[in-house]
């Protein structure tokens, strides 16, 4: 079958015994594959120019509006290996309907679920040679993404869109021994009718005060609140959605509406009962969930994201207070989970959901 993305260019590959030490050792985000894919848009010719070429840098003119008015969306997916040599996306229908609606609340012009699928697989099956072996927690981190190339200073959306898929070899981005989080009373992450929900580049900018806040303050990650500071809710934590375990058995996540519709929180939330556990969607406030940790009644706080999988959280400090979570140790729910979650993406279990689509 021939692609809609197909492989234009070839790259000279990185020599084996360079890509060898790599995947042994890959770290996040350092090092690429030898291939990109590559769309173009313009309102005359809609998407075209459908590719996969050799990875190279991209040409802009400095007043290309991406640089300007950050006009720009992302997703993250991985690859995985299973033993047999097969390899598998793990829900990239999600991602591909949130790209979707990231671009409409960007003004970028949506591309359809087919190309997004397409995309992501030409690339993988260009860099197959890529893909780590399942001996431990290595997968290929997908990164599709797009934004305004249009030279034009004028606030509107670009006329010339590019989009594109990357990819890096890569490892867990936390340990799995847990992290704490930095409650942030000077930053907030979202308001009502904002870009909260959307994944655009935008969001992370302006994420890193708040997080060199929280890395001052001995915190591996922030700890966003709504407008309302300490006495609203929690929302969620930058890269990753946050959980609470009950005494009474429920998981409960913050509600839908300014974070962002994690695909990790969906399976999350899927997967409670198979743990005993009843999946709730609601306003969580920080008095709550302060109260919960002193009195015992939340017994573990967890997140979720792609990269970085289930991660337990372990403390949480604020200006004046900070307290452990159950013995300040990872959680034994949040661990379980995160092999379930793991078990399933590496094929180890049967797919029992249909989550898993083959490359
Ligand atoms: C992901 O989990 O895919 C993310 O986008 C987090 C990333 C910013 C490291």
């Amino acid at each position: 079958m021939t692609s809609a993305f197909p492989l234009a260019r070839t790259a000279a590959p990185v020599p084996d015994d360079q890509r060898a030490a790599i995947l042994a050792a890959p770290g996040f985000g350092l090092h690429f594959t030898d291939h990109m894919a590559l769309a173009h848009w313009t309102p005359e010719a809609g998407w075209h120019d459908r590719k996969v070429q050799a990875l190279e840098p991209f040409s802009l003119h400095p007043s290309a509006a991406v640089l300007h008015y950050a006009q720009e969306i992302f997703e993250g997916l991985k690859a995985y290996r299973r033993a047999d040599g097969s390899i598998w996306l793990f829900r990239p229908e999600i991602n591909a309907r949130r790209f979707r609606r990231s671009a409409e609340r960007m003004g970028l012009p949506p591309l359809s679920e087919e190309d997004f699928l397409e995309s992501v697989e030409a690339l993988v099956r260009a860099d197959e040679a890529w893909v780590p072996e399942p001996t431990g927690e290595e997968s290929l981190y997908l990164r599709p993404f797009m934004f305004a190339a249009e030279a034009f200073l004028g606030v509107r959306p670009a006329r010339r869109v590019v989009y594109s898929v990357i990819a890096c070899p890569a490892q867990p981005y936390f340990a799995y021994g847990g992290v704490t989080l930095w409650v942030s009373t000077s930053f907030t992450r979202a308001a009502v009718g904002g870009t909260g929900a959307t994944k655009c580049g935008g969001n992370y900018g302006a994420s890193l005060a708040a997080q060199a806040e929280a890395e001052q303050n001995g915190c591996d990650q922030v700890l966003y609140l709504d407008g309302a500071g300490e006495n609203g809710c929690i929302e969620e934590s930058g890269a990753m959605n946050l959980f609470l375990v009950t005494a009474q058995g429920d998981l409960v996540t913050p509600a839908l509406g300014t974070i962002l519709e994690g695909v990790t929180r969906n399976t999350a939330l899927a997967l409670a009962s198979e743990f005993g556990l009843t999946p709730v969607e609601r306003q969580v406030t920080f008095a709550e969930l302060r109260a919960g940790i002193a009195d015992g009644t939340v017994t573990e706080v967890f997140a979720t994201g792609t990269a970085a999988v289930i991660t337990p959280v372990t403390g949480i400090k604020g200006d004046g207070y900070a307290f452990s979570i159950g013995e300040g140790g990872p959680g034994k729910l949040a661990l379980a989970l995160r092999e379930r979650v793991l078990d399933i993406q590496y094929g180890r279990v049967p797919d029992s959901y249909g989550w898993l689509r083959r490359v």
